[in-house]
């Protein structure tokens, strides 16, 4: 393992019983200083991973290694901030004193306290109890709870859940200006669109395996022709008969076309001289949305 490599894992699985494979044998490698997103469906073993990664759970085989030791090890907990289960505060007390009370618990001096207030920019509201504290406020409180040991690897299982839009707005920002420099940030996601957003590297994961990982430019990689045309029913029959045309799909009022961007002028000549209104027709890189879509399509015509 070399020292650039944070996290990595070996065909790690983990088999809850006969029948429930909830990690498949999965690899996969952290580089210090990235944010890495870990993506897939409900139950496509996220968590599961996350906790093997932190001493949590035991793997039924495989070898997984974070900051070059065993998971759970204490020299390695000491070294990791996380929020995997969503963190338990301690309603009445202030934002500052549930703080203090985790503080005691991991012998982090009190001096952390107000810096990682800072870090989640709580610190004008660092004397509001807890329970008066908005949802943003409540996950942004679990952050700086995750950041008292100034940790240089953060794990953090859906941070964006259950916000609201601008909730997750922020916590977006927020990870992004955590994940600066030396500091590498692990964090899972069932929304594409999320880790997008933040992210240097992506995994994604489905039934346990990693079934694409990369730089966001190299997942998306593809493009797709827009077009948008009056009436749009007869575009796609056309488009649908054209050589070199491949997969075609609907997004609200327009056709999401799969063809070489080289022909797209001759496409939209065939359109208009079939009588047809192209009122927009463009080349559009592939979302991670529609990576990911690509990609658990092909998986299930392969398995
Ligand atoms: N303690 C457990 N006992 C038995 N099965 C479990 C246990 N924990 C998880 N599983 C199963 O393992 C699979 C993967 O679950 P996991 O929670 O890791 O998925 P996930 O990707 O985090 O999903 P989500 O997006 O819903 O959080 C699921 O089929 C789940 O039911
Ligand atoms: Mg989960």
């Amino acid at each position: 393992m070399t020292d650039n490599i944070v996290i990595e894992t070996k065909a790690l699985t983990k088999r809850y019983r006969p029948g429930i494979v909830a990690v498949d044998g999965l690899s996969m490698n952290v580089k210090r200083g990235e944010v890495y997103g870990f993506v897939g469906p409900n139950g496509a073993g996220k968590t599961t991973t996350l906790r093997m990664l932190l001493g949590l759970v035991h793997p039924t085989s495989g070898d997984c290694s974070v900051l070059g030791h065993k998971p759970g090890s204490p020299e390695v907990l000491a070294r990791i901030g996380t929020i995997v289960e969503t963190p338990a505060f301690y309603p009445y007390l202030c934002g500052r004193d549930n703080l203090k009370v985790l503080a005691r618990l991991a012998s982090v001096p009190y001096s952390r306290i107000d810096p990682a207030l800072k870090e989640v920019d709580l610190l004008d509201r660092a004397q509001d109890k807890f329970k008066n504290y908005s949802l943003g406020m409540k996950q942004r409180l679990g952050m700086a709870a995750a950041l008292l040991k100034d940790p240089e690897l953060l794990i953090l299982d859906e941070p964006t859940n259950g916000l609201d839009p601008a909730g997750m707005a922020e916590m977006r920002g927020l990870i992004r200006e955590l994940g600066r420099g030396e500091r590498t940030v692990l964090l899972s996601s069932h929304l594409m669109g999320e880790l997008e957003q933040i992210c240097d590297r992506i995994g994604v994961i489905k039934k346990g395996k990693i079934i694409a990982e990369g730089a966001l430019d190299e997942l998306r990689h593809g493009s797709r022709l827009k077009v948008k045309a009056e009436p749009l029913a007869r575009a796609q029959e056309l488009l649908g008969a054209m050589p070199g045309v491949g997969k075609i799909e609907q997004d609200t009022d327009a056709l999401m076309v799969e063809a070489d961007p080289a022909s797209a002028a001759a496409i939209n000549r065939s359109l208009v001289e079939a009588g047809i209104e192209v009122s927009e027709l463009y080349m559009m890189k592939l979302s991670l949305e529609n990576v990911f879509l690509d990609l658990t399509e092909e998986n299930k015509q392969r398995g």
